[in-house]
């Protein structure tokens, strides 16, 4: 198996480290050559600054109390919105497959990463926030791993297998 398959966990705690924009760059050029349905490529990036993650952030803890996930934004270098431009069929499908290669790449490269779907909790703030129309997916944070989980658990292949043989 991949080693970076092998070693990916979701990072909660990061180095206040910054990071060259060219690294983030290399690694959503991964992100670019997932596969997509029909090659349609329904994936839109924003990196947001400062001052934008801390709002989210801010917003998260509003409506929800203190919680990890707001924290991360807070604290992460950089914070990628993702995107997706049109509600073609398969498109929620093709950007899932876009950010794992963003995770898997970031994972090669030596950083941590969180894929942040509860984003979506606040995708109304985020739009008046960003002045982007398209639909708000999930954000995922990039930055430099300040600790080292174990692997969580899986089930095994057995229970996730539906052969009866
Ligand atoms: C679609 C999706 C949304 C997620 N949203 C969040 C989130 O908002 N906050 C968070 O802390 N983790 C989030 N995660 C990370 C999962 O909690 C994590 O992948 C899972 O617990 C397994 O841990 P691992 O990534 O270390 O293997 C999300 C993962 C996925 C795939």
């Amino acid at each position: 198996m991949l080693k970076e398959i092998e070693n990916r966990r979701s990072i909660r705690n990061y180095k206040n480290d910054n990071i060259d924009k060219k690294i983030i760059f290399d690694i959503l050029n991964a992100g670019i050559k997932a596969p997509s349905a029909k090659n349609n490529q329904p994936w839109r990036f924003l990196i947001v600054n400062n001052d934008i993650k801390n709002k989210i952030s801010d917003k998260m803890i509003e409506i929800y109390g203190p919680n990890k996930t707001a924290e991360v934004i807070k604290t992460v270098p950089y914070l990628i919105l993702v995107y997706n431009k049109d509600n073609e069929y398969f498109n929620h499908l093709s950007i899932g497959a876009a950010i794992e290669n963003i995770l898997l790449e970031a994972e090669n490269i030596g950083l941590g990463t969180l894929w942040i779907g509860y984003i979506k909790k606040i995708e109304d703030y985020v739009k008046e926030l960003v002045n982007i129309d398209y639909e708000l997916v999930s954000a995922i944070a990039i930055g430099v791993k300040n600790e080292n989980p174990l692997e969580r658990p899986r089930l095994t292949l057995d229970e996730v297998l539906l052969n009866e043989d």
